[in-house]
């Protein structure tokens, strides 16, 4: 895959934050029409493993595996390697030099993604972290590790989206989680670094990552619809720039 092209299914990478097979079906199912490309993160691979990402993919659909690794070089590079060979796309991997060096070493068949900072992390926790750049800053350094380190993309905020893009240069991909559309900002939101699809599109994301604002939405599919169009005018807006 490459970044000219993504169809507009693929754009959107469902969440499929829930705790077993049987709900992640039913979500597959109900959305696949309009999306192709879904998210097993640590609850649900934890209950259904391999067989779900199977059955997911068997379906015609491109899964990011999101286990986030953040571990030693050497079980990094070995807990890669046990990812060949499941026809997944994308796997996440915490943005340490070393750590994705060892990632990059140990994935032959799909495409590591450099997870720089969380989205749900804010000014607060940048603090406590004693880290003394801003979050721009942080997230554009690891964002720079990645590239030198073979990485295929990058997962950050569209926030900082374009201060990555000149980082990363034209090749890579970018992920965005934290993507609220357009009215749904909550105050009690856990994710901090949010922006819209729209935005966050124009802004140079490839992918948006998405969960709560289609699951928890009282009619998802028009809920997707309605994201849909908005990256849709976002891409032929650039697209006539260019
Ligand atoms: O849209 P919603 O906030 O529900 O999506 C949250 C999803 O995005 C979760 O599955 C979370 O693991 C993922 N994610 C994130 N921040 C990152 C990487 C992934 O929130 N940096």
């Amino acid at each position: 895959m490459d970044r000219q092209s993504i169809s507009l299914d693929e754009r959107i990478i469902f969440a499929l934050d829930v705790p077993g097979q049987e709900s992640a079906k039913d979500l597959v199912k109900r959305l696949e029409g309009e999306i192709r490309f879904f998210k097993v993160g640590l609850q649900l691979f934890l209950a259904a493993g391999f067989p779900l990402v199977e059955w997911i993919e068997e379906r015609g659909h491109r899964v990011m595996l999101d286990l986030k690794f953040y571990d030693i070089p050497r079980t990094v590079e070995l807990a890669c390697e046990q990812l060949n060979g499941k026809n997944i796309t994308f796997a996440t991997v915490h943005g340490h030099r070393s750590i994705l060096e060892a990632a990059v070493k140990g994935a032959r068949d799909y495409s590591v993604l450099a997870v720089t900072v969380l989205t749900s992390l804010g000014k607060d926790e940048l603090r406590e972290m004693d880290s003394p750049l801003s979050m721009e800053e942080l997230v554009s350094k690891r964002a720079e590790f990645a590239r030198a380190a073979g990485c295929q993309g990058v997962v950050c905020s569209a926030l900082e989206a374009r201060a990555v893009r000149r980082v990363i240069g034209d090749d890579m991909f970018i992920v965005t989680p934290g993507i609220r559309p357009s009215g749904l900002f909550g105050a009690d939101d856990d994710q901090k670094r949010i922006q819209t699809p729209y935005k966050a599109i124009k802004d140079g994301a490839d992918f948006l990552v998405m969960g709560r604002p289609i699951s928890m939405s009282k009619r998802p599919e028009e809920t997707v619809n309605s994201v849909r169009k908005e990256v849709a005018r976002a891409l032929s807006e650039k697209k006539a720039k260019n």
